[in-house]
């Protein structure tokens, strides 16, 4: 399973990238605001910051909603890093510019995915990745991970290539059922990853070993 991080933060960045399992990133223009990257060369210039610290696959979404500027936005992106994969929502547009995409080599990543006809949708107009966001889902109560165990399902039975990114996800729950249904990719906050370490038997056993350790040496001085 690959790990994204879910932010525009360059800091948590690379604090992921540090610990050595990050396969790469994804952003929105919402994460974007919130680091207050504004304006298009700022905002260029962000995504060549993301990629010179990840190995991985760097997701740059578009803003358009109409296919000529879906298209021209997109080649854009594409051109600053062959690292950048571009994001496009799905809309009508959407889908025709990732065709598009898709017979020029570049690839897409299927943005906004909430229902398991969508994802069918992307994956026939050759989307390298669609984003079903799980927990937006649970936030309004239906079943985020029934989504993700429906489009393995779909793909798998036609052979589909498109990948299956786990997005929106809140926790390190989301992954582990993520990962157990077959999601391809996760994209989570920094958070979500280092939740993951987390177990209290670890935390209490490592203190035990400490200690024993220290007693014996003592008992030996
Ligand atoms: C996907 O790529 C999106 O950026 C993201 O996962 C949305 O998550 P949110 O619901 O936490 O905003």
């Amino acid at each position: 399973m690959k790990f994204f991080i879910d932010t525009a933060n360059l800091e948590q960045i690379k604090e992921a990238q540090d610990l050595g399992v990050l396969d790469g990133v994804t952003t929105n223009p919402s994460l974007m605001a919130k680091e207050g990257i504004s304006g298009d060369q700022n905002v260029i210039d962000h995504y060549k910051a993301i990629c010179a610290i990840v190995d991985g696959d760097v997701s740059a979404e578009v803003i358009s909603t109409d296919f000529e500027n879906i298209i021209k936005e997109g080649e854009a992106l594409a051109k600053l890093d062959p690292k950048i994969v571009v994001k496009v929502p799905m809309i009508k547009d959407g889908v025709k510019a990732i065709k598009y995409f898709s017979s020029k080599g570049i690839r897409t990543n299927c943005t906004l995915i909430f229902s398991s006809g969508q994802a069918l949708l992307a994956a026939k107009a050759g989307a390298t990745y669609v984003s079903p966001f799980l927990g937006r889902l649970d936030d309004i109560g239906t079943d985020g991970l029934q989504l993700i165990e429906d489009i393995r399902l779909i793909f798998d039975n036609y052979g589909y290539a498109t990948e299956i990114l786990a997005a929106s996800i809140r926790g390190p729950l989301h992954i582990i059922n993520c990962a157990k249904l077959g999601a391809d990719v996760m994209t989570g906050p920094l958070s979500a990853i280092l939740g993951l370490l987390k177990h209290p038997l670890t935390d209490s056993g490592l203190a035990t070993f400490l200690a024993d350790h220290k007693k014996a040496a003592e008992a030996k001085a």
